[in-house]
């Protein structure tokens, strides 16, 4: 089978890295790739938003799976124009993708069917905005509604940073938004692989959000992460499929359109059980390299299933009893202005030990690897525990040579606290 793969990550290059270990695959193609997947698949020179011309591309190379990392493509409608040719996506419709595209989208669904989530009003105007904060005290959280990388929540503490942060939302005119109640407890990240109607869970990981070490500074789209997460016990995740995800897919299912592809569940596992803090309709960036470090199985085999609508017929997901995980090396600057064409070397002796680099924002520059993006190199090791996946992960760091970067010194030191 030959797969066409689309982004340009360290998500993808994990799945591409992945896919290549698959019996099953005999062409990767990837658009528009990074020198990374480029190692892996052979580069397609398109453009993710034209459409017609991926669709042209599919014909043409007898795709017969493909796979969409990131969600600008799915909220757009890519995987429906490629399913209206009859090749099987993995990634869901426009229709389901609002699941991610808009907040509101999710938190009526949630209302409709009794999804525990944190309470929320939609707002469409700052005074609207305003006459809710009356409704929560001092601390709520206020959200754009559409796509922002990570960047459109503001968790506010004081009556004063809400004020703030409505101010900022609307200043420059109406925009949709949802207002909601804070909720506490440990955070954890929930794949599960959905064919439309059966689902199988895909394991958990815990992310590092804020650019600092002890969670501080502003968020970005992901620090580090690693996998699984123990504070989601195997109780409290049965309890988030029955009473979070599976409700989810029913309703879609119900209103005929199904969420075929991987969905992840953000949860709060507050004293009340677990809560839907977001749904996003992809795996995570940098979670999925940790997933894809610990699974076993032919990805290739699996992601078909899902797309054709076979999960029921299919083994469930195995994964190894190791932790795995990463450190994200991002460029100075980020999640600000990176600095781009930053030299990057020692990639292979950092490798030596059984760690993997998934390489994000780099591409080549006369004849060199260099940044050329926020998130620059993924660095993924596993071990026996988070101590030792730990120590394996920051070991393969020490010896990348890369002057203009930073990272995270304390990935997975929460789970070591924890136990
Ligand atoms: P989101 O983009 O919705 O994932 O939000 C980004 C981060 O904001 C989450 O990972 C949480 O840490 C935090 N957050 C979002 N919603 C809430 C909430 N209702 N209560 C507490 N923290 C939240
Ligand atoms: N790492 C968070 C995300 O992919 O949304």
């Amino acid at each position: 089978m030959n797969i066409l793969l689309v982004g340009s990550g360290g998500r993808e290059h994990a799945l591409a890295w992945k896919l290549a270990q698959s019996p099953t695959l005999d062409t990767l193609f990837a658009a528009p790739g990074n020198p990374g997947i480029a190692e892996h698949a052979t580069i397609a020179e398109l453009d993710v938003t034209d459409h017609r011309a991926i669709v042209d591309f599919v014909r043409r190379q007898r795709i017969g799976l493909v796979l969409i990392g990131p969600e600008a493509p799915l909220v757009d409608g890519l995987a429906d124009n490629i399913r209206s040719i009859g090749v099987p996506v993995f990634g869901p419709g426009r229709e389901a993708a609002k699941l991610e595209g808009s907040k509101g989208f999710t938190k009526d669904l949630c209302a409709r069917v009794g999804i525990p989530t944190a309470r929320y009003f939609r707002v469409t105007s700052k005074d609207g905005a305003l006459a809710c904060l009356d409704d929560f005290g001092e601390r709520c959280v206020i959200k754009a509604d559409g796509l922002a990388a990570g960047k459109g929540v503001v968790v506010a503490t004081t009556r004063a940073e809400a004020e703030a942060a409505v101010a900022d939302l609307y200043a420059n005119g109406p925009v949709e938004a949802v207002i909601e109640e804070m909720l506490e407890g440990p955070e954890a990240s929930l794949f599960v692989l959905c064919d439309g109607t059966s689902t199988a869970s895909f394991g958990s990981a815990q992310d590092h959000k804020r650019v600092g070490d002890g969670d501080t500074g502003p968020n970005t789209g992901g620090m580090g992460a690693y996998s699984p997460a123990a504070v989601l016990t195997p109780a409290l995740e049965e309890r988030a499929l029955g009473e979070i995800v599976r409700p989810t897919i029913d309703a879609l299912a119900a209103a005929g359109t199904p969420y075929v592809g991987v969905l992840y569940a953000g949860l709060m596992l507050t004293t009340d059980g677990p809560k839907l803090i977001e749904y996003n309709v992809r795996f995570g960036d940098p979670e999925c390299q940790v997933l894809m470090m610990r699974y076993t199985g032919d990805l290739a085999a699996l992601l078909l299933a899902v797309a054709e609508g076979k999960l029921a017929d299919t083994p469930s997901p195995v994964f190894s009893d190791d932790v795995a995980l990463t450190v994200v090396m991002a460029a100075d600057g980020y999640p600000g202005t990176p600095k781009t064409g930053g030299a990057i070397a020692a990639i292979d002796v950092a490798q030596a030990d059984g760690a993997v680099v998934f390489q994000a924002g780099t591409t080549m520059k006369d004849g060199h690897l260099v940044s050329n993006g926020g998130r620059v190199l993924t660095v993924t090791a596993t071990g026996a525990d988070v101590a030792a996946a730990q120590r394996a992960a920051y070991a393969a760091v020490a010896r990348i040579d890369f002057p203009t970067g930073f990272y995270r010194r304390d990935i997975g030191a929460k789970a070591l606290i924890e136990g």
